[in-house]
């Protein structure tokens, strides 16, 4: 629960503007302050600080990066949304605002009215931010500013239902890097009774009315993540979802909304946001029947209710919203930087990615202290900087029937523990890593026979397996303290680099039995926060460990896990040329810097596809690098070009996962080819991935015309692997490579090429 601290609207206190507030309890000096201030420079926005407040008209306006945000408090009291996109000049103002008439006899002012946060109440018939039931049986809610402060980056708003003692606590937090905001809200119940939520999102982000938005989206399943959609938007309701408990692989909780189809990548207008909540959610986005946008998100209402005590608060999720002049390209660069300067553990500088090896397609469960230690060796031989043991080391775990929820190594695979394979490891030069799946137990473990009751279940009915699992309740503060336990033991014992933190299947008959009835529904938030704080108390506990988060590949990938986990599985599926557009959809939400990418054998088990190995070392050599392969089966061949590849990808790694992502050809819709480039954040170096599917009547490979390079810079070409065409020059412009472009001789089916472009000087 968080506690929430009240703060004083200054306007009350009849300062002309105010810029800086403390909060209420050293409010004379801060008013003081704050009216001098003002007093002395002028009346506009034309003021440094990202955030302003103009009394007079009640506008609120954020500037930071390329981006303006402006709201105002309306004649009634609403927020209301006035301006989102490119950044206004500064003396730019905006007249106050005004509620918008309503329409004939069926709607009222709130549904024709862009709202900043809105109860449901007073005829709303769009998706509200906040609904309650109050125990007397009324339903209406009614939000009305009451005041506000502004601490440098961050903004927070107190708002108050009409009558009762329902508040609402605001948070704009704006970075300044990236221009992205973070909205989030804290309910607060000083009513003196208990109350029922029934709805709750962060924040509602607006749009005005156009009729030529085309908005993107994330679909998928498990094996089949990250599907990129795009499509028109007319008036009606797009409802991006999980039901699951969980983040999902069928939706992800980001969107991105362009006006105009610019065609381009990097041209446009693009407005964009992404949810930080890793349980059950949803991200309604609604064009009304005016024509603007609304887009809403926060817990998924499905099956849900929150008993939000008397003196109780409630913290919803982050929703982060950004705006990019230079199309979807542009905003997918913005939200990598972001993530890599705010969100994730290590930000606002994180470590690159170890190179990885994991055993799991090549030998399953069948693990042992004598297996591991060879493939290490193997591993060891190729660069591999990071050795990590996945499922089958613990409990009674030979096949996926039995062990989940007892985490100590299994004796018969390890008789002395897990010590004598971490040294091995050790002393070749890796560090370790270790699959776990906490929150999981198999109906045939120690942990289930002792606690049946720890699982989600409605009693009497059937407890429903996947993948012969059942999920633990971690809303229960004893499942909350054994799964935090016995991580905690593990990685005390032993000298853990990394836990592959797994979570392979979603949720069903989510009873929690132990709690009053009516308080059941809470396990939807309730599990997820507890999941966060043995995240974050693990982390500062081993400050050392980092921790990937696996759902059957790409099940749980948010901005909620990411503040607590260094890298992602995208998706189980390591087919090669799938994964083009598993990457390709993924990058448009996240960074590079998280997409674990492993190269494993060949044919694929996912398509039963053939590839040769430099094929699949150059798709994955575009994310954060893995090899995932039976090292036992490969020829001196393959350990030497698998070799010379770790040792090229090393060289541009940085580059790869911490620069800008500029996608030249995309794979999807049947595409014959696909190409990507990175360019360092510094320009110095770039680097380019180009794929062919099948080559088709002799036509060449497209040109690839470079972009993001320092125009007048001189850059020296280096072919990684592959072939450029004849008369390609060593060294050129920036222009050079931009305009004229590379000509690579690629034919045949999944052939692969790479090159790099380092700056010389200036021309
Ligand atoms: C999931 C993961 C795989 C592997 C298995 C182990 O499917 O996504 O990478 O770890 O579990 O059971």
């Amino acid at each position: 629960m968080a506690s929430v601290s009240s703060v004083r609207s200054l306007r009350e206190a009849g300062c002309g503007r105010t810029r800086q507030t403390r909060r209420w309890t050293d409010r004379g000096l801060t008013l003081l302050v704050s009216c001098i201030l003002f007093g002395a420079t002028a009346m506009s926005f034309a003021q440094a600080s990202a955030i302003r407040y103009d009394a007079q008209s009640r506008i609120f306006r954020i500037d930071a990066a390329d981006m303006s945000y402006v709201f105002g408090v309306n004649e009634t009291g609403d927020l209301q949304s006035l301006y989102w996109g490119r950044k206004l000049a500064p003396g730019d103002s905006f007249p106050a605002a005004h509620s918008e008439p309503g329409w004939g006899s069926f709607d009222l002012p709130v549904n024709t009215t862009p709202h900043e946060y809105v109860g449901w109440g007073g005829g709303l018939y769009y998706a509200p931010d906040l609904k309650i039931t109050f125990p007397d049986g009324n339903r209406d809610l009614v939000l009305h500013y009451v005041s506000h402060s502004i601490d440098g980056d961050t903004l927070r708003i107190e708002m108050k239902d009409i009558s009762r003692e329902v508040y609402v606590h605001l948070e704009y937090k704006v970075d300044e890097a990236t221009g992205i905001l973070r909205r989030s809200a804290v309910v607060e119940n000083k009513t003196g009774q208990p109350f029922t939520i029934e709805e709750a999102s962060s924040a509602t982000w607006n749009l005005p009315a156009a009729s030529d938005y085309e908005l993107r989206y994330l679909t998928g399943r498990w094996g089949g993540e990250w599907g990129l959609q795009k499509e028109a938007m007319h008036p009606g309701r797009t409802v991006l979802e999980s039901r699951r408990g969980s983040t999902g692989h069928q939706n992800n909780p980001w969107f991105a909304i362009e006006r105009g189809d610019s065609g381009d990548q990097d041209h446009g207008n693009v407005w964009f946001g992404a949810l930080g909540w890793s349980g059950s959610w949803q991200i309604a986005i609604e064009q009304m029947q005016s024509r603007q946008v609304r887009v809403t998100g926060g817990f998924n209402p499905f099956d849900f209710a929150y008993v939000l005590k008397a003196g109780e608060s409630l913290q919803l999720p982050d929703f982060y919203g950004g705006y990019s002049a230079d199309g979807i390209g542009g905003a997918s660069r913005l939200l990598d930087r972001f993530e890599l300067s705010a969100i994730l553990p290590e930000a606002p500088q994180p470590r690159p990615r170890p190179v990885l090896y994991n055993s799991w397609e090549a030998t399953g469960f069948n693990v042992d202290e004598a297996g591991q230690e060879a493939l290490a060796e193997k591993a060891a031989s190729i660069g591999v900087e990071r050795f990590v043991m996945d499922d089958g080391w613990f409990g009674e775990r030979d096949t996926d029937h039995a062990g989940l929820g007892d985490w100590w190594p299994n004796p018969q695979k390890f008789p002395h523990g897990l010590k004598p394979l971490i040294d091995k490891v050790h002393s070749l030069g890796m560090d370790f890593g270790l699959w776990v799946e906490p929150e999981m137990v198999n109906p045939d473990s120690k942990l289930y026979r002792e606690h049946p009751d720890w699982v989600l279940n409605f009693p009497g009915r059937p407890r429903s397996e996947l993948r012969n699992q059942l999920v633990l309740n971690l809303a229960r503060p004893d499942v909350r303290a054994y799964i935090f336990g016995v991580l905690d033991k593990l990685l005390t014992d032993n000298d853990i680099a990394f836990l592959k933190w797994d979570y392979n299947r979603n949720w069903s008959e989510p009873g929690w039995p132990a709690v009053a009835p009516d308080e059941e529904k809470e396990v939807y938030v309730k599990y997820t926060e507890n999941l966060y704080s043995i995240l974050r108390e693990l982390r500062a506990r081993h400050p050392k460990v980092e921790i990937e988060s696996c759902s059957g590949g790409g099940g749980r990938v948010d901005l909620g896990i990411l503040r607590y986990t260094d890298e992602v599985w995208p998706s189980d599926n390591t087919d090669p040329f799938d994964r083009l557009s598993i990457q390709n959809g993924f990058t448009y939400a996240y960074t590079p810097g998280v997409m674990m990418a492993w190269v494993t054998d060949s044919p694929s088990w996912m398509n039963d596809r053939s590839t040769s190995l430099t094929y699949r070392f150059l798709v994955s050599m575009q994310g954060s690098l893995g090899i995932g392969a039976n090292l036992n089966k490969w020829t001196p061949e393959d350990f030497a070009t698998a070799k010379a590849l770790v040792a090229q990808y090393k060289e541009v790694r940085e580059t790869v996962q911490h620069g800008s992502l500029y996608r030249l050809i995309s794979p999807l819709h049947g595409s014959e080819y696909s190409a990507t480039e990175s360019v360092s954040i510094n320009k110095d170096q770039a680097v380019a991935f180009a794929l062919l599917h099948s080559s088709q009547m002799s036509y060449p490979y497209p040109r690839l015309y470079l972009r993001g390079l320092d125009a007048g810079a001189t850059y020296r070409f280096h072919m990684m692997d592959g072939q450029a065409a004849a008369g390609t020059p060593e060294t050129a412009s920036g222009d050079y490579w931009m305009n004229a472009g590379v000509q690579l001789d690629l034919r045949g089916d999944f052939q692969a090429a790479a090159f790099t472009l380092e700056r010389t000087g200036a021309q």
